[in-house]
């Protein structure tokens, strides 16, 4: 990707005069190492005018996505951006330490941490939504790789990762209820949408707070919170829905037995009014290659 650099460990000496030079000779400058959970993710957006961003990795593992370009970063292993147009993701694989150095370019850490802590502890709430979010992160990764003229792959990876985290707000009695919910559960339920735009539109701005708060909006317009239609759902969202509903499908609930993968696929196939066709054969190949397995954990 046009301004990206991933330089390996045998270029260290190299990159400490260029952290030096470039970046002290800046105003705007920070610099701090900090520690990431596993699954955090630091969202990096391109910034107005000049910027740079180097990032070491100092303990720990990374995967890197810029643009529809994937990287996977180890230890002592530097990211140089400078003046990127696109977003890039970095997540963290297990926890990891990182050192930044930023120049016109900032994203507050503690307030990511807190997020992500957030969105882990909507899907621990019930223990049949454990994982839940991690689940549809990888089927979403997946499936962007394959559509990645059509999508941009980092913000399908972020707002996967942190699509549920309205669902914080809802009562353990409504979360965890056996039997159909009346109205007023379900406007409830629905409300958690807009709660997950809300949390995300502050820390990572409009873009994936509406792709995250779409994931349960319908190609036919039936779906909530804002009743979009076709071509209204970004693309991103759509594969997030596809990859949503077909984790709750395979997922045991204390009321049914997990479905079969491949049954999964064709409830979805058979719904092809509110799911995007082209994503859904997607899902097909790669159940059918056995590439998408449940316990599929090619995460990075
Ligand atoms: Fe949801």
């Amino acid at each position: 990707m046009k301004g990206m650099q991933i330089f390996s460990n045998q270029d260290l000496q190299m990159k400490k005069e260029i952290h030096a030079k470039e970046v002290m000779s800046e105003e705007g400058e920070q610099m701090g190492c900090y520690l990431l959970n596993h699954s955090n993710s630091l969202f990096l957006t391109p910034q107005k005018g000049d910027s740079l961003v180097l990032i070491q990795v100092l303990e720990g593992r990374l995967y890197c996505v810029g643009g529809n370009e994937e990287y996977r970063l180890g230890k002592n292993d530097v990211v140089r951006l400078k003046n990127v147009k696109e977003k890039v993701l970095l997540t963290s694989i297990g926890s990891s330490s990182i050192c930044m150095y930023t120049v016109n370019y900032y994203q507050n850490i503690e307030q990511l941490n807190e997020l992500f802590q957030e969105a882990r502890k909507a899907d621990l709430r019930d223990s049949y939504t454990m994982g839940h979010s991690r689940r549809v992160h990888n089927y979403a990764v997946c499936l962007a790789r394959e559509l990645k003229g059509q999508c941009n792959l980092a913000e399908v990876a972020l707002a996967a990762q942190l699509h549920d985290i309205g669902k914080v707000i809802l009562p353990l009695e409504v979360l965890q209820k056996e039997g159909k919910l009346t109205k007023e559960e379900y406007d409830l339920v629905k409300k958690h949408s807009m709660v997950t735009y809300d949390r995300l539109l502050p820390v990572y701005g409009e873009r994936i707070a509406y792709i995250a708060s779409s994931h349960h909006e319908k190609l036919d317009g039936s779906g909530y919170p804002r009743g979009l239609k076709g071509e209204e759902i970004p693309f991103e969202a759509k594969i997030i829905a596809v990859a949503d509903v077909f984790d709750a499908l395979t997922s045991k609930r204390s009321y049914r037995e997990p479905m079969p993968l491949i049954k999964a696929v064709e409830f979805l196939e058979e719904n092809g009014k509110l799911f995007a066709k082209e994503i859904v054969s997607i899902l097909r190949e790669k159940v059918q290659a056995g590439t998408i397995t449940r316990s599929y954990c090619h995460e990075y």
